[in-house]
């Protein structure tokens, strides 16, 4: 079947935006990351936006985001760390178009996310042990979710190249 979009899943950290824009540049599609959307489309940052609605309303305006981009053709959508993992959003995005699951280590995203001008509300202000017992537990939460994607990837090993060659290879993308 025709792919018309491709979805990043992964955790926050683990390079979907990364993959995306390269994405954009090897197969000269659109190049869409649902936070930046997200915070276009409402005016405001990700980051306000949990601090005055919380987190139940993101999900279910994230969840309209998620429908909004699957009607874009020839695009390549980073979604949020938590996407996939609320309401039917992985079904839909497995439905639209090709799923690809960034999977990192633990280990690797708690290194990504040790920034200490962390802005991802979720993770803010936490560090060292506490950061990776987070990670790994919201990770352990989330998985059963990102492994519906219908290609798996470990980006530990990978690598950015590495994706974008069994993506170009498949063949079934929309010219
Ligand atoms: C979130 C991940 C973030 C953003 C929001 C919530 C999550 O996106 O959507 O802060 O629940 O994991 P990234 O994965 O792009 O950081």
């Amino acid at each position: 079947m025709e792919i018309k979009r491709i979805f990043l899943v992964g955790f926050m950290g683990s390079g979907k935006s990364t993959l995306g824009r390269r994405l954009k540049t090897e197969l000269g599609w659109d190049f869409i990351d649902l936070d930046d959307y997200f915070e276009m489309r409402f005016n405001t940052t990700i980051k306000q936006f949990f601090a005055e609605y919380g987190e139940d309303a993101f999900r279910k305006a994230e969840r309209k985001m998620v429908s909004e981009v699957a009607a874009k053709e020839k695009t390549i959508i980073a979604t949020g760390g938590g996407a996939p993992c609320y309401f039917d959003n992985m079904q839909l995005m497995n439905e639209f178009g090709l799923t690809i699951y960034i999977k990192l280590s633990v280990e690797t995203l708690a290194g990504r996310l040790s920034s200490p001008k962390q802005v991802r509300p979720l993770i803010a202000g936490k560090s060292g042990e506490e950061l990776k017992t987070y990670i790994s537990q919201k990770l352990a939460e989330r998985e059963p979710f990102y492994n519906k994607a219908q290609v798996i990837a470990d980006a530990d090993v990978l690598g950015v190249d590495g994706f974008v060659r069994i993506i170009q290879a498949s063949g079934q993308l929309m010219q």
